[in-house]
């Protein structure tokens, strides 16, 4: 009795031995590849999550030049929200030079209804912030804007007389002020006109001696100006201001490695605007994909590697906080760096002058960051990205201390400083979601961005268990098992 029961027990135990692998090695296979690890990311990525922070930099809090109030409001934000998922944020502090910064506003403007050329609909306030000059006087004055043409010498009507002069840049800064003092302004407003790149004036600090205030402002808000004027004289208060003693920030979120001396991976972007321009695509865009990144990566293994999310300072000053963390690093941290992702205009809804997604390397070369984001691409099915060479931007910096960086920006032409278009709301008033965002095309790059970091970093697995997984069936229980262990909420 015993002695059969054993022998049946060996029995099936045999026979579920030999019947085991036979069950495994059926024909439908199930490999996990990259393209099945990007999934695990891409499915946790939430644009309506990068859209809120975007909202709230862009319009909760606005403008964001380095050193002022309201970088400092977006860099807490952003600090506040790596806390919120778990990060310990390191706040970086430099100091940074003056700011001079002017003010108007428009006394009944909101009896302006109409919807010009410049799309003032969507971003026409009370208060628009410009340049000032760089030499005083730091005050305030009002009156009724009259329009001056480009400041030529018999362009002074009489009624600039304890006014406010409105004039086209163009000609020399000391001159335009001698004739607006001249003809007794007491004040002068300089607007911009279409730039180099052919993108709308952005606002200026004019560079000169001056007895009654002098603002640098956007083309937009020359035009707007000169628009309302067609219709009812238009009444401002304008005033300049000297800001020092400045002090801007990065803020930075590592996920450590479970290793020592493990190597860096730097995803970052700038979260300082120019003067006057919410900086909706230029960077918002940037930050608030690499907000979304940190959230999701935070729950996935990547533990060969240590992970930093950063928001740079006044970048648009001289890309003076990447310079700075770069500087700040050790011989030997330094030297662990192995990427920096650097997203920088990553939505422009410019879709004509801004049709292509290019990878932009200092050199021009391929790197890690290219490699890891073309392969990506591929596997996502994307199209229209390719890679190229330029600077002027985070990534700068990194690559100049032997660090592979790369830019992620949309671009037209052969996205070169040579030869590229940009968005005509670059650096301008109207760098706003509603004007200058591609929710599409955020979402596009938060993707890529995600899958090719993951698939730099996640924990690899050895080859004898590729090899295995690529030959075997799952069980159910297996598959079960299989499911993303911390699916984000
Ligand atoms: N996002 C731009 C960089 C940029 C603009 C790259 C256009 C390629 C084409 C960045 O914020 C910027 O404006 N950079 C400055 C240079 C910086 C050193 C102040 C620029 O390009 O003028
Ligand atoms: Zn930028």
């Amino acid at each position: 009795m015993f002695r059969r029961s054993v022998i049946m027990l060996l029995v099936v135990l045999m026979v579920f031995s030999f019947a085991l692998p036979a069950f495994a090695q059926s024909t439908n296979t199930r490999g996990q590849s990259a393209a099945a690890f990007d999934q695990k990311i891409i499915r946790n990525l939430d644009v309506n999550r990068a859209m809120d922070h975007l909202y709230y930099l862009t319009k909760e809090i606005g403008t964001r030049p380095g050193g002022m109030p309201n970088e400092k409001l977006a860099a807490d934000y952003i600090a506040d929200y790596f806390e919120s998922i778990g990060y310990e944020p390191w706040v970086q502090e430099f100091s940074i030079g003056n700011q001079h910064i002017g003010t108007i506003t428009v006394h009944d403007g909101e009896q302006w209804f109409g919807q010009g050329e410049w799309g003032f609909n969507e971003w026409h306030g009370t208060v628009w912030e410009t340049g000032a000059g760089s030499r005083g006087p730091y005050t305030s004055v009002s009156g009724y804007v009259v329009d001056c043409g480009s400041g030529g010498v018999n362009e002074w009507p009489a009624e600039v007389e304890g006014n406010i002069a409105l004039v086209q840049r163009g000609t020399a800064f000391t001159t335009l002020v001698s004739r607006a003092q001249n003809a007794g302004a007491t004040g002068l407003l300089i607007y911009s006109v279409v730039g180099s790149r052919g993108q709308y004036g952005q606002t200026f600090s004019p560079n000169v001696t001056t007895s009654i205030p002098v603002l640098g402002l956007a083309l937009s808000q020359g035009m707007w100006l000169k628009e309302m004027m067609e219709e009812f004289p238009v009444y401002l208060d304008i005033e300049t201001q000297l800001y020092s003693n400045l002090i801007s920030q990065n803020v930075i979120a590592i996920k450590p490695a479970a290793i020592e001396n493990a190597p860096i991976v730097v995803i970052g972007g700038h979260y300082d605007s120019v003067v006057g321009a919410p900086g909706a695509n230029d960077n918002g865009s940037g930050v608030v994909i690499l907000m979304e990144l940190a959230r999701v990566l935070k729950e996935y293994d990547t533990d060969e590697y240590e992970l930093r999310f950063a928001v740079w300072g006044s970048e648009e000053r001289g890309l003076v906080g990447a310079n700075r963390y770069v500087q700040w690093l050790s011989t030997e941290d330094r030297n662990r760096h192995v990427a920096n992702y650097n997203l920088d205009m990553v939505a422009t809804s410019e879709y004509e002058r801004a049709p292509t997604l290019f990878l932009e390397t200092v050199d021009g070369l391929p790197n890690i960051v290219t490699d890891t984001s073309l392969a990506a691409v591929s596997r996502l099915g994307y199209t229209n990205v390719v890679q190229s060479r330029f600077g002027s931007s985070d990534h700068v910096p990194f690559h100049n201390a032997g660090i592979p960086a790369t830019m992620f920006i949309w671009l037209g032409g052969a996205g070169t400083p040579q030869n590229y278009t940009i968005e005509r709301y670059y650096h301008t008033p109207q760098d706003t979601i509603e004007e200058n965002i591609c929710v599409d095309r955020l979402d596009m790059v938060m993707k890529i961005a995600g899958a090719a970091v993951f698939d730099l970093v996640r924990k690899q697995v050895p080859a004898f268990e590729k090899a295995a997984i690529v030959y075997r069936e799952y069980s159910p229980a297996e598959l079960e098992l299989q499911q993303d262990p911390n699916p984000v909420q």
